[in-house]
């Protein structure tokens, strides 16, 4: 019998006036985009902003429905996004951010499940990892290096050979 360990180290600052320039720039970005969430249903605007390798910037929020299970999170919307308008592009930084319309955003969320389970796919498509830059409209920001990290035993491609 063995007992193993998973761990990971990821970045902590204080607030986004200490990022570096880029970095700083897409959280704005994702900060402004979440006025233009449709999220009616949970009140939750979720935004995301991915700066590509080739120099795009790329953008998605959270669109719900009345059907619930329908809606689709900020990430995902980003990603379906990116691989029609850029296939196979390289992700360099996704800066996620949320305003809900009532309450506060004072800390950083990360990624839902599916949402990581997407990431990871999107890392093994084009064989790179998706920083993270995961803050709300104020606050701590996390930096993430890899999506990878934030799903541990994640099922892929190399599992249905
Ligand atoms: N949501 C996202 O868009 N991204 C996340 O990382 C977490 C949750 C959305 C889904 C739903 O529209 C709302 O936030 C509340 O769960």
């Amino acid at each position: 019998m063995k007992e193993k360990t998973y761990q990971f180290s990821y970045t902590v600052v204080e607030d986004s006036s200490a990022l570096e320039q880029n970095d700083a720039n897409l959280l704005e970005e994702a900060r402004a985009l979440t006025s233009v969430a449709y999220a009616p249903y949970s009140r939750f605007h979720v935004a995301s902003v991915a700066q590509l390798a080739n120099g795009q910037i790329v953008k998605g929020t959270n669109q719900e429905n009345a059907s619930f299970p329908v809606g689709i999170c900020a990430e995902r919307s980003l990603l379906a996004a990116i691989g029609t308008l850029y296939p196979n592009e390289i992700i360099e930084t996704m800066a996620i951010t949320y305003q809900p319309q009532e309450g506060e955003s004072n800390r950083p969320i990360s990624p839902c499940g599916m949402c990581r389970q997407s990431l990871v796919e999107y890392e093994n498509r084009v064989k790179h990892p998706i920083r993270l830059v995961l803050a709300g409209s104020e606050g701590p920001v996390y930096i993430i290096e890899t999506a990878k990290d934030l799903l541990p035993f994640a099922f892929s491609e190399g599992d249905l050979k």
